[in-house]
């Protein structure tokens, strides 16, 4: 056959073929009944307007703009990928409870690349069930109970302690430097103001703006230092791994340690498991502390009843002749806890997940096409007025049942179903009981000992990360609580003797 007869033969069928193909592709578009939407410019799809900063306590204009346009549930173009946003309460239950089913954990390939690529928030099937279940067994309620709660409390007060009468402190740092020592702690046993544990946090610092920035690898970009302090973490991290290899009976009771010991997992894996450890117990809960430290601020009322729960607690451990902070204390808490779960429904400190289809899916008469970015807002949830009595009010009292009881996990006004801060189903936050614990316990110890108020205007922004601009600027007054003793014993401030 000579060539121009092969193309006369061949082109007109591959022409057909690919007409063919995509006749078929736009039929099963078409076939889908997509939820309304907008799939913004081509390349950028809505990734202005849905990224733009906004105040935490709300959802922000874009969001604002198209539920009231399109529903609850709206098609987009976000990251590069075709997109069901989901600020329906329903959807977003549905779509965590099946996980690994019908969709998947699908994080930006950017921050596998800065996380690692053994990272819990971007590994998916067994080897995600692995890491969790180490990660489940080292923040265990037993563990919260014997070894936790004591470091929380020593973490708080020495962060605590370190306040000057009547000074202007970064409420947002001091959080970050408790919640980053108390990690640093577990993860390594490593000591707090010790020069190894300052440097790594310096390290630490540069990453953490590499993860939550545009991810550019130029040089100079704040993506390309992160990617370079990771390599400088890591390395430290794996030195710290052969000094336990090489010296077996002097194993540490942290979680270094129990992964040697106990787990089958690779170097390169190790590594990863406890950065991503690192990065998600040390951001989310230094940020809630923050939170809560600004609405309390604006709601002297729940200051004050804060305080009368835990000069409760203060009082009765003075007569017992205790010091150091047990269980029974901290079930105590209840109030505690409704400011806790205010804190997090009003600031929302992760406000979306990232998923995708994996298979397609049918929910209430909307096609959601396999492959498909899904994005369940957990935010919009929260700040539902549909489903929370004015949501943009700090509330603690909305989560007390009618006995005036913290009523477990449920605002009075919604099923606790609606209530996700620590996202759900089988990816649920495994350390969602130690980022309470560590609100509840900084908390105990703050308003015993202090008064405090804005030194500066400063807010909370979605960027969409939750940050203060200013980095939360408080003046703090020293007003420890003395309890009634006899004349003979002068008053104690527990904070000063552990
Ligand atoms: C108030 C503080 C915290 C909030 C709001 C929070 C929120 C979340 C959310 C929403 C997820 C689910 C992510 C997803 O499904 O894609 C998650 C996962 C996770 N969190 Fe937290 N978290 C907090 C504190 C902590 C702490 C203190 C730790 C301790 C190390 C921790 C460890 C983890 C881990 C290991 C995962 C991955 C779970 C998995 O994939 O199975 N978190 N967190």
């Amino acid at each position: 056959m000579s060539d121009l007869e092969f193309s006369l033969l061949v082109l007109p069928s591959i022409l057909a073929s690919l007409l063919f193909f995509h006749l078929l592709l736009r039929r099963n578009q078409k076939s889908y009944h997509l939820p309304p939407g907008n799939m913004g410019w081509p390349l950028l799809g809505e990734n202005i307007g849905y990224l733009k900063p906004y105040k935490a306590t709300t959802i922000g204009k874009f969001m604002e703009e198209h539920i009231s346009k399109y529903g609850k549930i709206y098609k987009s173009n976000l990251f590069g990928e075709p997109t069901i946003v989901s600020a329906d309460a329903g959807l977003n239950r549905f779509i965590l409870q099946n996980e690994g089913r019908l969709f998947e954990c699908s994080y930006p390939r950017s921050i596998g690349g800065i996380l690692g690529k053994w990272s819990m928030l971007v590994l998916v099937g067994d080897m995600h069930r692995n890491m969790r279940i180490i990660s489940l067994n080292f923040l265990s309620n037993a563990r919260l109970r014997t070894h936790l709660l004591q470091e929380v409390e020593k973490h708080t007060l020495l962060v605590l302690g370190s306040w000057k009468q009547n000074s202007v402190i970064c409420a947002q740092d001091e959080a970050k430097k408790f919640t980053f020592n108390l990690m640093a702690k577990h993860i390594m046993s490593l000591d707090p103001g010790k020069p190894e544990t300052e440097q790594l946090k310096k390290e630490y610092i540069t990453f953490m703006k590499g993860v939550v920035s545009a991810p550019l690898n130029f040089p100079g970009t704040a993506y390309r230092k992160a990617l370079q302090s990771r390599s400088t973490i890591l390395q430290f991290i794996e030195i710290r791994m052969e000094e336990r290899i090489k010296n077996e009976c002097k194993a540490e009771d942290d979680l270094l340690g129990w992964v040697l010991k106990n787990s089958s997992l690779s170097k390169e894996q190790i590594l990863d498991l406890v950065l991503s450890l690192l990065f998600a117990g040390h951001e989310t809960s230094s940020v809630s502390i923050a939170l809560a430290i600004y609405f309390l601020q604006s709601c002297p009322k729940a200051v004050q009843e804060l305080r009368e729960e835990h000069e409760e607690i203060a009082k009765a451990k003075k007569q017992s002749q205790q010091m150091e902070l047990n269980w029974d204390d901290y079930k105590k808490m209840e109030f505690t806890q409704c400011v806790v779960s205010e804190t997090l429904r009003l600031g929302n400190v992760v406000r979306f997940l990232h998923r995708k289809a994996l298979r397609d899916v049918r929910y209430r008469g909307y096609d959601i096409p396999c492959g498909w970015k899904v994005l369940p807002v957990i935010a919009a949830v929260h700040l539902d007025p549909s489903l929370f009595d004015q949501p943009q009010h700090f509330n603690p009292w909305r989560w007390q049942d009618s006995r005036g009881s913290y009523a477990h996990g449920s605002s009075t006004a919604t099923s606790n179903n609606d209530f996700m801060p620590f996202g759900g189903g089988p990816r649920l936050c495994a350390g969602s009981e130690l980022a309470k614990l560590e609100m509840a316990v900084f908390l105990h110890h703050l308003v015993l000992n202090y008064h405090w108020e804005l030194a500066d205007a400063d807010q909370a922004f979605a960027f969409p990360f939750v940050d203060f601009p200013k980095g939360l600027p408080i003046r703090v007054q020293h007003k420890p609580f003395c309890v009634e003793t006899t004349p003979t014993s002068p008053p104690t401030f527990p904070w000063k003797n552990i």
